[in-house]
């Protein structure tokens, strides 16, 4: 079948119906745009950088629709994601679907020649559901079993939920994959939460058998001999919640059972999703199928989701005060988690609405905060949403149409001006990558141990830490690829591994490889202490990474807000240092800096290992920003580590490239305007199509995108 000829019978369709509003709910069901079981090769590739974001008609009168066309034509809108909240609408009863207006909602669209980003409605649960099947909402950590009501509300487990979930994505895809338009399948929404229903009690058990085989397995694996929990019956195992080992903090008595939940509880999700996965590709083989992810959010391990999803897309909402330096790893993350380019899903206009305070974007910053987006490796641009609505709690929330209705707004006029630089941006762009020579570990399971932990510190915050070592490399311009702890490391020359705390099985042996080929590891305190079910490895602290870093740590101090201590380094300098305090013992390793004060004054607190023709840094104590950027500094000369300036700038310089051609974007995220580094003078800068000269200066929120020769 001739792709565009159907594409045509659909227009003519929508024509023939147009004008007569209010009959179309009363016309017998269309008839499916395809066949069961029946294939279509379609050409589903997204030629140009997606633009659009969330759209509701289904909100609104259908005059309005008319209205949304016509102005977000003007702002370049090239794409729309429909039906994300509409299970309700389009199954409103058990027995019933009802898709005619949706049809028209995707006729409309395929019509303006839209990229269509198509929901699949389960990320809130219709209400004669739960009525019908109360099974299907979920129990929160204290117990109480949810009514009704809010979203991302579903039991994972429940088998009503993963029955409908994935018989309306199949419907949706049976009706909707043929059209040539439908570029993009998103599930849910903003996957995330947890249950501790006794559904998920049951099905968890069946998890343990799978993981453990046998009770001893997995009392040993708990180390359930402390404070007498040893189960002699799986029925014995109930969920980690406020009525099971959860404590009064939300932490817990048993780390193992609590991060064995998480696994659990993530792969239950991924499951949810899967199922529908499945269910679409049975009717579209070639659209792109997503969900939304959102950066850090703990609760799911995307990097094992990732391996499910086509693309990985992600929404992105920064507060007031969130550095731009966090927004840039955590792109930096959601490019990592596929090694791939990403989808932009969800972004404001301007204005959050729950957020505690919620500001407006300043003018520029929208636009310049897409070109970080794009820079650090999105293809697309989407925003929450395309028109604001009338009611519920989000009703403050930006929308590239305000409650004015116009698109004579501040706001509006942004979105058309980047909505017209990106149209112009898309050859470029597309198909480009960035590339690294640092890689720093990101890991699910570390984040879980960390924070379960009762001890040192309760300060102790995986992401933070984290992101205090990204830092340095966004500040100095040197381009970072954040990977998972079983990542091909030799594809870099720094492997930076903060509060390695979980050491996995194999890690050791590739950290090891890794080092003895020459890379360069840089790891810190609360590193090499347990093993993937959070038992600690006996013999002495880092454990598994002793040998390679080639010192012993005997004690973990905490420090408390008020407290610090100070390093001072052999060349020298010194830094103030707080958090943790480490008492470290060389084993084969020397010492950088040692502590000023306490009765550890004089020991080591950073010290340097030569490990096969590499290098290990382990550094013990949580430097203050000066100290730190100073050892960074030296550890990156020594490994060869470039940045992408030849000069310090305060811009934000990220790279992308594709083919023999490298495309500088250069971001001023500073207050005072900032010149453009001498290196590119001469070059084209793609957003004015002039060369850049030497007066070139970047404004706050300015933004130069300068394209060069690779070389
Ligand atoms: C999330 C959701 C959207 C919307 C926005 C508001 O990202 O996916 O449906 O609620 O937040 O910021
Ligand atoms: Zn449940």
């Amino acid at each position: 079948m001739n792709p565009m000829k159907e594409h045509r019978t659909n227009n003519e369709d929508a024509k023939e119906t147009n004008g007569k509003p209010g009959t179309r709910r009363d016309r017998p069901k269309a008839k499916p745009r395809m066949q069961r079981g029946q294939t279509i090769m379609r050409d589903k590739t997204i030629k140009r950088i997606i633009y659009g974001g969330d759209y509701n008609p289904n909100q609104w009168p259908r005059e309005i629709w008319k209205e949304d066309m016509r102005i977000f034509k003007d702002a370049h809108i090239n794409s729309a994601t429909v039906n994300v909240f509409s299970w309700a609408k389009i199954q409103p009863s058990e027995e019933c679907y009802r898709f005619e207006e949706l049809d028209d909602i995707i006729e409309m669209l395929s019509r303006e020649n839209y990229d269509i980003v198509l929901a699949t409605s389960t990320g809130a649960l219709p209400a004669w559901m739960a009525k019908r099947y109360p099974e299907v909402e979920r129990t929160d950590w204290d117990g109480k079993h949810k009514k009704y009501g809010e979203r991302h509300n579903a039991c994972p487990n429940s088998p009503i939920f993963q029955k409908y979930s994935a018989r309306l994505a199949g419907k949706l895809a049976e009706r909707y994959g043929s059209n040539p338009h439908v570029k993009c399948w998103h599930i849910s929404n903003e996957y995330g939460g947890i249950c501790y229903c006794e559904r998920c009690e049951k099905a968890f058990r069946v998890w343990l058998r799978e993981k453990y085989g046998t009770l001893e397995n997995l009392n040993k694996a708990w180390n359930t001999e402390f404070w007498g929990h040893t189960f002699y019956d799986w029925d014995e195992i109930v969920v980690p919640n406020a009525l099971g080992e959860g404590l009064w903090n939300g932490g817990t008595a048993f780390a193992g059972i609590s991060i064995d939940y998480n696994r659990f509880n993530s792969d239950g999700m991924l499951k949810n999703y899967m199922a529908e996965r499945d269910a679409i590709r049975r009717f579209d083989k070639d659209a792109l199928i997503t969900t939304n992810l959102m950066g850090t959010y703990k609760g799911l391990d995307y990097f094992k989701w990732a391996k499910e999803m086509d693309v990985v897309s992600w929404d992105h909402y920064p507060s007031y005060n969130t550095p731009w330096s966090y927004s840039a790893m955590c792109h930096d993350l959601m490019r990592g988690l596929k090694d791939q380019p990403f989808m932009l899903m969800e972004q404001t206009p301007s204005q959050q609405n729950w957020q505690p305070y919620n500001s407006l974007k300043k003018p520029g910053q929208m636009r310049m905060q897409s070109y970080q987006t794009i820079a650090h490796g999105a293809d697309s641009i989407q925003f929450f949403q395309l028109r604001r609505s009338v009611g519920g709690c989000e009703k403050f929330h930006g929308a590239v149409i305000g409650h004015a209705g116009t698109e004579d707004t501040r706001v509006f006029r942004e979105v058309q001006e980047l909505g017209g630089e990106l149209e112009q941006l898309s050859d470029a762009v597309l198909g480009s990558r960035n590339e690294a020579e640092v890689g720093i570990v990101f890991d699910w399971d570390n984040y879980w141990g960390l924070e379960y932990t009762s001890g040192p510190t309760v300060d102790l915050k995986y992401v933070d830490q984290i992101h205090t070592y990204y830092e340095y490399f966004y500040k100095n311009n040197i381009p970072v690829d954040m990977v998972p702890y079983d990542a091909d490391f030799s594809r870099y020359k720094m492997i930076v591994a903060p509060v390695l705390y979980m050491v996995k099985a194999g890690m050791k042996e590739a950290l090891e490889a890794f080092v003895q080929n020459g890379g360069v590891l840089i790891t810190t305190y609360m590193s090499g202490i347990v093993d993937q079910s959070d038992n600690v490895y006996l013999g002495g602290y880092p454990g598994p990474l002793r040998k390679l870093s080639g010192i012993w740590v005997e004690e973990i101090d905490a420090l408390a807000p008020e407290q610090s201590n100070g390093v001072h380094f052999a060349d020298g300098s010194s830094s103030s240092c707080n958090l943790v305090c480490e008492r470290i013992h060389l084993e084969g390793a020397e010492c950088l800096g040692t502590y000023e004060t306490d009765f550890y004054a004089g020991e080591p607190a950073v010290t340097r290992n030569s490990f096969g023709k590499g290098t290990v840094y382990y550094i013990g104590t949580q430097l203050a920003q000066e100290g730190r950027e100073h050892l960074l500094e030296m550890i990156c000369r020594d490994a060869g580590v470039q940045s992408l300036v030849e000069v310090p700038t305060g811009l934000e310089v990220v790279c992308r490239q594709k083919d023999n051609k490298k495309l500088y974007f250069l971001l001023n995220f500073q207050k005072e305007p900032i010149a453009v580094p001498k290196q590119f003078w001469g070059y084209e800068d793609l957003l004015t199509g002039k060369s850049i000269t030497g007066e070139a200066v970047l404004k706050q929120y300015g933004v130069s995108i300068v394209a060069t020769d690779a070389s």
